[in-house]
């Protein structure tokens, strides 16, 4: 089987989620990070499975994925899949996928299945040590098992209810609109910034360049956050998301592999804002059990 996998990640999440399909599934997997600096894609005609990658924000999928959707060819048919990160297993962010699922839809594709995976967050505060460990355990886990599912040729009913895709299209829109207005607000300080030039590289909208030595930022950003969280130097302030900004890599096999730290973390000893997670993980440890996948495998 040949699969080709159109990711847009912002902080890399949702591409490590991408290596682990490619890790796991017996098949050629081809993946294609959806970015302005990206080049041509490969066309979908000549893969069997089409998968299609992207991070969740404000509880829809990012304007990059959708974007790149609408410009995909008309297939006669294609079986099509779609993974989703994301820093909470909440269901609030079950109906993220409907405008990508419509698009996809009228172009020919057949969204078989939908499948979220949670990974630390990128935004809003970092994750401990001990709950990226087991986030990216569980991730390895869960996409064994996604994998099989594929494989099997399982089929799921995708589409929610329409008032969700509206719901999900409006609050979609009105993020994509902040973005782009709330943009230039994003600003490097000088006295801190190393002038790697990494930014500038990276941003998958070409939204950075550096003009007469100042890194200005334009009306295209996406708040993908991947410049303020991968700066080396934590130089970039992010304008009203200050208080939200979360910088530096989470070295997830390193902590996966640190027998000192907790594992797992939830639902056993989860205390605080961790409460939120305990259905997430319960319900995968359902799926796993189901399946005979042991998350001990992954450890
Ligand atoms: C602008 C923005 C909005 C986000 N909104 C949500 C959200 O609604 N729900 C959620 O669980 N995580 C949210 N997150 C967290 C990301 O979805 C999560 O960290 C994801 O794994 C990042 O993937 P990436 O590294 O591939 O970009 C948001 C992150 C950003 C930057």
């Amino acid at each position: 089987m040949k699969v080709i996998l159109y990711v847009f990640s912002g902080t890399g999440n949702t591409l490590k989620v991408a290596s682990l399909i490619k890790k796991f599934m017996n098949a050629d997997v081809t993946v294609y990070r959806v970015s302005a600096k990206s080049g041509n894609a490969p066309s979908p005609e000549g893969f069997d499975l089409v998968g299609f990658g992207y991070p969740i924000h404000a509880f829809c999928a990012p304007e990059p994925i959708l974007k790149f959707a609408q410009g995909l060819p008309e297939v006669a048919y294609r079986r099509a899949f779609i993974f989703k990160s994301s820093g909470e297993g909440l269901h609030l962010n079950d109906a993220s996928s409907q405008s990508l699922i419509r698009i996809l839809t009228k172009k020919g594709y057949d969204v078989t299945l939908e499948r979220h995976v949670v990974m630390p967050y990128n935004m809003i505060y970092r994750h401990s040590d001990e709950m990226a460990k087991q986030m990216w355990i569980y991730a390895k886990a869960y996409v064994k098992l996604i994998c099989g599912e594929l494989e099997s040729f399982k089929r799921e009913n995708v589409k929610l209810p329409l008032y969700k895709y509206f719901l999900a299209n409006i609050i979609g829109w009105v993020e994509t609109k902040f973005a782009h207005l709330h943009g230039p607000m994003f600003k490097v300080d000088a006295n801190k910034c190393v002038e790697c030039g990494k930014c500038e590289r990276t941003c998958p909208e070409n939204n950075i360049t550096l003009e007469k030595g100042v890194y200005k930022f334009g009306h295209n950003c996406v708040l993908c956050m991947g410049c303020s969280f991968g700066c080396p130097a934590d130089a970039i302030n992010v304008g009203v998301f200050r208080f939200w900004k979360v910088n530096g890599s989470y070295r997830l096999e390193e902590l996966a592999n640190d027998d000192s730290i907790l594992f797992p973390l939830v639902p056993y000893k989860a205390k605080g804002i961790y409460r939120l997670y305990k259905k997430y993980y319960r319900e995968i440890d359902e799926m796993l059990e189901k399946a005979g996948i042991s998350v001990e495998e992954y450890v």
